[in-house]
């Protein structure tokens, strides 16, 4: 195994990071908290608490709605979001950022709005055999509203979907393909670029997950060509609540509206309404302000520390649990494809997760057990469950070893 010393990442000093997030210094069930479930959602920093404090304790007004002082501040900084958001996803335009709960959310715009407009009988959408619950229900929805079909792209027992099995599967019939970046259950990073080039190729758009991509790894819009990237605020150390999706302009200006109401219009009489303009099209109501804004603060920390020291210090975490977990007997990894971010899945021979999840969790260790919204990805594997330890930049090398310990006192109960 590796030592401490020869893979700690020199210029990030973890220790420092840990005293800004207050969660962390707690003890649970007397043993220091380490807290390995970051997949689920990211604990948040002083500046996110702070900020999300400060609009209710100062700034508190709602926002595109009114004159007065506080109303400028609560739109100023809740709108500077969007432009931060520009920034981390080094998108063209603010105007292609909307502000939605959450991926979930995200996904469902598109398979409402653009998906009923543009999807037809026949037509085909084609995911992935590693999609979260949240990317294969609302086009299964819109699949069989629309009479269309919904096709899957397969993986390997790495957890590498089969890009020979895509390109086959791509037809004049495909609309979008709609894929991960990083899977919630695995771990593995997905080609993304390749698979968008592909399915433009093939005259179909791409829609990205990025739950599980934005916190770990550079997302750059323009590289990738996305025609639409999602992603959620409390995975990325933000609240909850709050999310982006990006969308092409050209593709959010043809589709219709996803929800009606207040702050979308341009006019409104009984016989007819008219628009806003984009983003504000699609953001109907008074919106998750605090989020926002909170998000904002999420970005900043992020950006201030650097997406980029961040994935490496990350890989570096990752490496080193793997080898740790591969020492153990009896215990398997889940997801072992060559390119991963942040997960470490895993099972062990005749105990079941739930146990080892309870067990863990009384020395303090917490992990998510269950099918983590992911169950195809289960079926494949043929396990009803995984325990899953999720890493994230506060996390120190010390805790993994303290998660190496903690299953080996779980293996001595059930032995
Ligand atoms: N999608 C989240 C997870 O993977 C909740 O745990």
């Amino acid at each position: 195994m590796s030592t401490l010393s020869s893979v700690v990442a020199p210029s990030f000093d973890v220790e420092k990071i840990r005293e800004d997030f207050p969660v962390l210094k707690q003890k649970v069930h007397g043993k220091p908290l380490v807290y390995l479930d970051s997949a689920a959602t990211a604990q948040k920093p002083f500046a996110v608490i702070d900020a999300i404090r400060r609009f209710h304790e100062v700034d508190c007004a709602n926002i595109h709605r009114g004159v007065h002082e506080l109303s400028q501040r609560s739109t100023a900084a809740y709108e500077e979001t969007r432009a931060k958001a520009k920034h981390f996803l080094n998108a063209r335009s603010k105007d292609e950022l909307i502000f939605v709960r959450g991926t979930t959310e995200g996904i469902n715009l598109v398979t409402s709005s653009w998906g009923r407009k543009n999807v037809k009988e026949g037509d085909e959408i084609i995911i992935s055999a590693m999609e979260h619950h949240s990317n294969i229900v609302p086009w299964q929805m819109l699949c069989q509203e629309a009479g269309a079909r919904l096709r899957v792209i397969p993986m390997n027992e790495r957890g590498e979907l089969l890009m020979e099995e895509y390109a086959k599967l791509l037809n004049p019939r495909t609309r979008m393909v709609a894929v991960t970046h990083v899977s919630n259950a695995l771990g593995t990073i997905n080609p993304v670029r390749e698979i968008i080039e592909m399915a433009h190729k093939a005259g179909a758009l791409a829609l990205i997950d990025g739950a599980q991509a934005a916190p770990h790894i550079k997302v750059d819009l323009q590289a990738l060509d996305a025609d639409f990237y999602t992603f959620s605020g409390h995975k990325v150390i933000g609240p909850t609540g709050i999310g982006i999706l990006y969308g092409k302009t050209k593709l959010l200006n043809a589709m219709p509206p996803y929800q009606g109401g207040g702050d979308m219009i341009k006019v409104v009489t009984f016989e007819k309404t008219t628009y806003a303009d984009l983003p504000y099209k699609f953001e109907a109501g008074t919106p998750n302000i605090a989020g926002g804004i909170g998000l904002g603060a999420a970005l900043d920390y992020t950006n201030a520390l650097g997406i980029e020291k961040i994935a490496a210090y990350e890989h570096k975490l990752l490496e080193y649990g793997t080898e740790a977990l591969l020492q153990i007997p009896g215990l398997k990894l889940i997801g072992t494809a060559k390119e991963k971010a942040s997960v470490l899945s895993f099972v062990i021979e005749g105990i079941h997760p739930h146990d080892i999840g309870t067990v863990l969790d009384r020395q303090g260790i917490a992990v998510r057990t269950g099918h983590h919204c992911a169950q195809p990805v289960m079926d494949f594997f043929n396990v009803p469950a995984t325990t899953r330890a999720s890493l994230a930049f506060y996390n120190t090398f010390g805790e993994i070893d303290a998660l190496v310990g903690g299953i080996k006192k779980v293996k001595e109960i059930f032995s």
